[in-house]
């Protein structure tokens, strides 16, 4: 159903798995969808873009399968403004019955020409023949004109005016190339507001890329002029230099209530743990100064903040780390917690665990405590991601023993299982990294290259567990796989096999080039 304008509501629509994924190295599994897909739904967004179902099978099934599992959020498939784009999206939306297709064309001069090679009559005609077409399978139908900032006004009206009157309850104005200055914004959304003699009848959304740095400014330029949807992602992730941060555009209107006093349906306390969950799947590390989750975010270093906040928190601190659901390192177990107080913990923590990953995740659990004096809940997200990213694996890891230092040859001595039978390899290298990688390479040959390798501890101390992330490239196709232990050689290695047994999956589902917006 179209929903009815609500003049204090902004209604956050993340588009992490569409927009975000279209990032070079951001490609997600399903499995991985599906676990942004029911923390974003937790996190209280309003709708989630899933995908472009028409642009691959993997997309396709991804809008299919996160349209089965959500309950309450909307679920939207993008489309172009073709019939075979429409269908497409509307069959994977089917499962859901709060679904939305949002189908675009270009508006600019620019993109009418050189792109589409379509007259602006044609463009106008294809405006009112997607908007009908998509409203044929649904009444949740939104509508976008992309490059609108660089699009004529006149035109732009009177596309939009035909939009609304075919149906579409959404009208989105994208910044597609981060062009657009806060003023411009504005000004372009009070025009639409005064120019378009329909627009009461539906919601402007604003879509913001970060090109020039200003997606966040942009946005709330023009939720200060009228608009009441704003497009973004989890960590400002999307193409280029990304769309608009979800948690800044949350937080600045949960913040400044004072001068937008509007609201949204996030949950904010849940944005810590979905910004580290986007960040380890896709291996985008979320750099320490970024606003709202940055690792110095609320961080106070000098000496004459720490003596401000000492007296009263609100010297120097506009937000509570809790609010954005960042607590203090917490203690929370030690080596003689037993299986109840894991159980537990686990559930105060929001993790639902199956019993065969259960049961992984606590022998990991004592494995590490027998590792690790203190157990933080930092410690437990990292085994639980490492866990449940883990899926069905052709290869595992067993063991690891290198041997580095400052005289080389560093070797490694790697024991993986692979379809069931246990196989063991030595391999030496240019460092007890490159050994290890040489050692699954002998174990399991294949042609795929390196393109990233971080590592970040997961708590302080020296005996922090190392988080690793991995890329892989094969065939112009790019996995991630993350591993973490205290070990940070065999954090490496795990997430080096993660990688390999992803890459294998994908070269089983091979499929055409997929398309992107
Ligand atoms: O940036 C853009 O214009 C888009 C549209 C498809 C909304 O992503
Ligand atoms: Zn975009």
């Amino acid at each position: 159903m179209n929903m009815k304008p609500d003049k204090n509501k902004v209604v956050i629509f993340d588009t992490t798995l569409r927009d975000g994924e279209q990032s070079p190295g951001a490609s997600m599994t399903l499995e991985e969808k599906l676990r942004i897909a029911a923390m974003l739904e937790e996190l209280g967004v309003d709708v989630i873009e899933a995908g472009f179902p028409y642009a691959s099978k993997g997309d396709f099934e991804a809008v299919q399968s996160i349209a089965k599992q959500l309950k309450n959020t909307t679920v939207c498939g993008l489309a172009r403004a073709t019939r075979g784009d429409i269908e497409r999206a509307a069959e994977a939306l089917k499962p859901s019955d709060n679904r939305r297709i949002h189908t675009f064309i270009s508006t600019s001069p620019l993109h009418m020409k050189h792109k589409l090679k379509m007259e602006p009559n044609d463009v106008h005609q294809a405006v009112i023949d997607s908007v009908t077409y998509a409203r044929s399978f649904t009444d949740n139908v939104e509508w976008s004109c992309e490059d609108a900032t660089r699009s004529d006004h006149d035109f732009l009206c009177c596309c939009i005016e035909s939009a609304i009157d075919a149906g579409a309850g959404t009208i989105n104005i994208p910044d597609t190339v981060g062009y657009t200055l806060p003023m411009e914004f504005s000004k372009l959304i009070s025009i639409l507001f005064e120019r378009v003699p329909n627009i009461d009848k539906a919601i402007v959304s604003v879509h913001c890329h970060n090109d020039l740095g200003l997606a966040v400014a942009n946005s709330l330029a023009a939720v200060d002029a009228g608009a009441r949807q704003v497009e973004c992602t989890v960590n400002g992730l999307g193409e280029r230099a990304g769309n608009a941060a979800m948690e800044e555009i949350v937080m600045a209107l949960r913040t400044r209530g004072d001068i937008l006093p509007l609201t949204t349906g996030a949950n904010t306390e849940m944005i810590t743990r979905a910004s580290h969950l986007v960040s380890t799947i896709t291996g985008f590390v979320v750099q320490p100064n970024k606003a709202i989750v940055g690792a110095n975010a609320f961080a106070h270093e000098a000496g004459i903040h720490q003596d401000g906040m000492l007296k009263h928190a609100g010297t120097y601190e506009i937000m509570t780390p809790e609010s954005v659901g960042l607590t203090q390192s917490k203690l929370v177990l030690g080596k003689h917690s037993g299986r109840h107080a894991f159980i537990e913990k686990l559930k105060e923590m929001g993790f639902d665990l199956g019993d065969n990953a259960f049961q992984e995740v606590f022998t990991r659990f004592k494995e590490l405590a027998d590792r690790k004096k203190d157990i933080f809940e930092e410690d437990i997200i990292a085994l639980v991601d490492d866990q449940v990213a883990r899926g069905d694996q052709r290869i595992k890891f067993v063991s690891l023993q290198v041997i580095c230092g400052s005289t080389g040859p560093q070797k490694a001595t790697l024991e993986l299982e692979i379809d069931g039978e246990v196989k063991s390899a030595e391999a030496t290298g240019d460092g007890p990294v490159d050994a290890t990688f040489q050692a699954i390479r002998k174990l399991f040959p294949h042609e795929a290259t390196l393109q990233l390798y971080q590592v970040h501890a997961v708590t302080k101390g020296t005996d922090a567990q190392a988080e690793v992330t991995v890329r892989l490239e094969e065939k112009g196709k790019s996995v991630n796989g993350q591993g973490a232990d205290v070990d940070t050689m065999v954090a490496s290695a795990r997430a080096y096999v993660k990688a390999l047994n992803k890459l294998i999956v994908k070269r089983e589902k091979s499929a055409p080039a997929a398309l992107s917006a």
